[in-house]
Order: C-alpha cells, then sequence, then structure tokens
C-alpha cells in the first residue's frame, strides 16, 4: 500500500492535528516524520482539547499505531510530560506508540544552547519556540548527536557527559546572559530518559516497509509548514528540518515512489508566529478581528500569531514543492462576517508584477496585489455538509481550486472534530 503524506502549506499552525485526528480513522498506521516538541497539534473531541507536541494525533484512536519517526527530535522531558497527560485516556501508549532508534534526542543543553544563540542575534533573533530543535538538529548533521537507540547502551552518559560539556563551552563562547542550573536540568532529564524507555524503540524503517508490504495503511504527519522548510522555506526565519514531501522520505525511510496521496493543509487566511517576511500580513483592525475570531494563540509558547490574508503565490508553490493531490481548507469559519476578502494573486517585486515566490520576500522589495472577493455573513460553524454553504464561499473555494489546479477536498469549520465536511 502507497503512504498518504499530511502536510501544512504555509507557517504551520494550519489544522494538522485535527485533520490527521479525523482521518486516523482510515488508517493502520500514522508516523510524525519530522519536528520535535515546537510543534503543537490541537486535537478536539467529545468537549476535551488536547494539544500533542512529539505523539502522532492518532494516538486516540484505539486501533491504530503511532510512530514517532527517525526525522523526529524527541526532548524525554517534554515526552514524558505529554504521556503523562494521557494517563487519564486509558491509552496503552506502551503497545500502540512506537519509537524510531534513529530519532534524535533533545538535551537540556540543547535548549539553553538555542537560548543562547536567539540572545546572540539581538533584534534579527528567529522566534524560535526555544525547544531545542536548531542545535539538536545541528548536532544530527554535525554527526555528533545522541539517538534514541544510543540510551540502550551501556556507556551513552559518557557520550552524554562529553556532549554537554561541549555544549556548555558554546553557552559561554556566545558570551549572553543565559541563566541556568544544569545539575537541576540533568536530574529531570535522566528521569524522563527512564520513562521513555519503557516504549518500545524499533528499527521505524524496517517495520513500516513490512506494514507496507503486508498491506496496512499509513499516514504520515508532518509539523510545522512548508514555508518553515529548511531549504523552501522564509530562511533563515525557519525551523531545522524538511517539512516539505521529502522530508517524509528521509524522516521514515519510505521511498518517493511508495507516496501516495499528497494532502495540503492551509488556513482560509494566512498566520505566522515569530519572526520572518510575511508579505499579506495585516497591521489593521481587520488583522485583530482574525486573531481574536480565529484564536490565534500559539499552542506551544501563547505568542500572539500574526495575522494576513490568504497568499496564493505562497500557496501555490507550497503545492509546487510538494506535490499536493488533495486540499483541505481550514478555518473558513473564522471569515464569517468579513465584508470583503482579499487574496493575494501576485507580487509587485521592485516595480514588477511576477506571480511566483523570489528568492527574497523582505517588505523593501515585495507588495501584494490582492484580487477582492465579497464576504459571507453565515455562520458556518453548524454546517454539516456542502449544501448548506452560502454563495460567496463557493466561489471563493471555486477560484482557490481554479488557480491551484488542486480539488478542495475537506473544509474544516470548526476546531472539533465533528467540524469537518468532505466534498
Ligand atoms: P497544527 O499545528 O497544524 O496542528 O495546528 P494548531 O493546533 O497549532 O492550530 C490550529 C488551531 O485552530 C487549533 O486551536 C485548532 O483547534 C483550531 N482549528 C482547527 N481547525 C479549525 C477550524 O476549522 N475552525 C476553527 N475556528 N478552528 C480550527
Ligand atoms: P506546528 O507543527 C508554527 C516557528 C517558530 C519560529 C521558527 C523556528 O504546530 O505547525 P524552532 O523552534 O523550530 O527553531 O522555531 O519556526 N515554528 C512554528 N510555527 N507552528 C509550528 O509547528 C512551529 N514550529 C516552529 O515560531 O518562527
Ligand atoms: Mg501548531
Amino acid at each position: 500500500m502507497a503512504v498518504d503524506l499530511l502536510l501544512g502549506l504555509q507557517w504551520g499552525d494550519e489544522g494538522k492535528g485535527k485533520i490527521v485526528d479525523v482521518l486516523t480513522s482510515n488508517y493502520n498506521i500514522i508516523a510524525r516524520f519530522q519536528g520535535g516538541p515546537n510543534a503543537g497539534h490541537t486535537l478536539e473531541f467529545d468537549g476535551i482539547k488536547h494539544v500533542l507536541r512529539t505523539i502522532p494525533s492518532g494516538i486516540f484512536h484505539k486501533e491504530s499505531v503511532n510512530v514517532i519517526g527517525n526525522g523526529v527530535v524527541i526532548d524525554p522531558v517534554v515526552f514524558a510530560k505529554e504521556l503523562e497527560g494521557l494517563d487519564q485516556f486509558n491509552i496503552d501508549y506502551k503497545k500502540n506508540l512506537i519509537i524510531s532508534r534513529k530519532a534524535h534526542v533533545i538535551l537540556p543543553t540543547h535548549r539553553l544552547l538555542d537560548a543562547a544563540s536567539e540572545a546572540s542575534k539581538g533584534k534579527a533573533k528567529i522566534g524560535s519556540t526555544l525547544k531545542g530543535i536548531g542545535p539538536t538538529y545541528m548536532d544530527k548533521t554535525g554527526r555528533n548527536g545522541i539517538r534514541v537507540g544510543d540510551l540502550e547502551l551501556s556507556d551513552w552518559k559518557e557520550k552524554y557527559r562529553a556532549l554537554a560539556n561541549k555544549h556548555e563551552a558554546l553557552i559561554e563562547f556566545y558570551n549572553v546572559d543565559v541563566q541556568y542550573n544544569l545539575k537541576e536540568m540533568e536530574v529531570e532529564f535522566f528521569e524522563a530518559v527512564e520513562v521513555l524507555k519503557t516504549l518500545q524503540f524499533i528499527d521505524s524503517e524496517e517495520y513500516l516497509f513490512q506494514a507496507q508490504k503486508s498491506g496496512k495503511t499509513i499516514l504520515a504527519e508532518g509539523a510545522q509548514g512548508s514555508l518553515l522548510d529548511i531549504d523552501f522555506g522564509t530562511y533563515p526565519f525557519v525551523t531545522s528540518s524538511n517539512t516539505t514531501a521529502a522530508g517524509a522520505c528521509t524522516g521514515l525511510g519510505v521511498a518517493p515512489n511508495q507516496i501516495g496521496e499528497v494532502y495540503g493543509i492551509f488556513k482560509a487566511y494566512t498566520t505566522r508566529v515569530g519572526s520572518g517576511p510575511f508579505p499579506t500580513e495585516l497591521f489593521d483592525e481587520v488583522g485583530e478581528k482574525m486573531a481574536k475570531i480565529g484564536n490565534e494563540f500559539g499552542a506551544v509558547t501563547g505568542r500572539n500569531r500574526r495575522c494576513g490574508w490568504l497568499d496564493l503565490i505562497a500557496l501555490k508553490y507550497a503545492c509546487q514543492v510538494n506535490g499536493v493531490t488533495k486540499l483541505m481548507m481550514m478555518k473558513g469559519d473564522v471569515l464569517s462576517g468579513f465584508k470583503s476578502l482579499k487574496v493575494c494573486t501576485a507580487y509587485n517585486y521592485k516595480g514588477e508584477t511576477i506571480t511566483h515566490l523570489p528568492y527574497s520576500i523582505e517588505p523593501e522589495n515585495l507588495k501584494p496585489i490582492y484580487t477582492e472577493f465579497k464576504g459571507w455573513k453565515e455562520d458556518l460553524t453548524k454546517m454539516t455538509e456542502e449544501a448548506q454553504f452560502p454563495k460567496e464561499l463557493n466561489d471563493y473555494i471555486a477560484f482557490l481550486e481554479k488557480e491551484l489546479e488542486i480539488p478542495i477536498q475537506v473544509v474544516s469549520v470548526g476546531p472539533d472534530r465533528k467540524q469537518t465536511i468532505f466534498r
């Protein structure tokens, strides 16, 4: 069976967690392929809201197996807290949550290095979630990292000490004010490692290969969004992994010719948290209204999410890079009551009109050109089928489908599992 992918097409927080949860009933296995606890994937059902960080969003379905792939970076401390949060829901995670031995481990000093690096950048800071993501991936590509499989070896603490010592020297090198008590952080860390070790560690690429061979259905879950991709995002204001479709191949060991559907998720408008360019960003009461109605606060850091109109040029780029086969439009309900809606359909780039994403999208060079649409007044949150959609919403959807040349299969009209309309 082919492996289907689900990934975010903007700057993250598109609603991936919600949709993975909705789709899980169609799959035997849900596998996270990159990122780490910088992610916050929200699921809502039965009046309860859950935010998952490292654990795949299929975990609330008893029949599904959830795999944390080799491309993921795991902070045992965050992970242990995540497990604790699941305890009251009777989830048999020792059975249905399994972890790749090749996934890298986030150490306490990686978090400190993240903070030191950001502090040293001053105004040019990335706006990192400070979860140690960048430094951990740096150690991975620098071939210094500690992997989950190492935790099974008797001498892993020696390797840990050597790396932590090196990190402490690096923190000093940054020469910024980062206060910490590593001894205390280590007590928490070593305890959490013991919790992590109670789960099953596997050779996940082999597991997934055999699962595919025996006809099991697999959905790969991405974190962050395409515009935060280390190669294709708004560098350097990106995360440190490949968030795009190729990241699923390297992050799970799935061959490119085994990929089936690529589900691309986007919000009906755009948000971004952290620093970096954002051409369609709104700085007025319209943006404030989106933030308020959309409850646009980061699930991980609680920071305000910056809001703006949908950027079709950036979206098209993301569809291209990922080979998206089906689109899912989230949070359409948030746009109810806006008199008119804008979609960026071209850029003015250094005085010239262009319709592709150029190398630099900094505001001094680039201004969005908009197409305007009539808004809709109707509340979408109680709607259960497409036939109930107002004409203006249908027009908005039809325009996007025509421009992107990809069908919008799902329209999400609220945070709950049930507020999901398949077309
Ligand atoms: P993820 O990181 O892509 O999983 O997305 P987040 O969970 O960080 O952010 C999405 C937020 O929007 C969460 O608070 C969801 O509960 C919420 N959400 C998801 N879909 C919808 C929707 O269609 N309408 C509304 N109003 N909220 C939604
Ligand atoms: P999910 O999976 C939104 C952003 C941070 C920062 C940049 C780098 O919930 O969609 P990092 O901690 O990775 O070094 O931060 O990336 N960022 C996210 N923004 N959603 C996320 O994940 C994000 N993960 C990282 O705000 O700008
Ligand atoms: Mg999120």
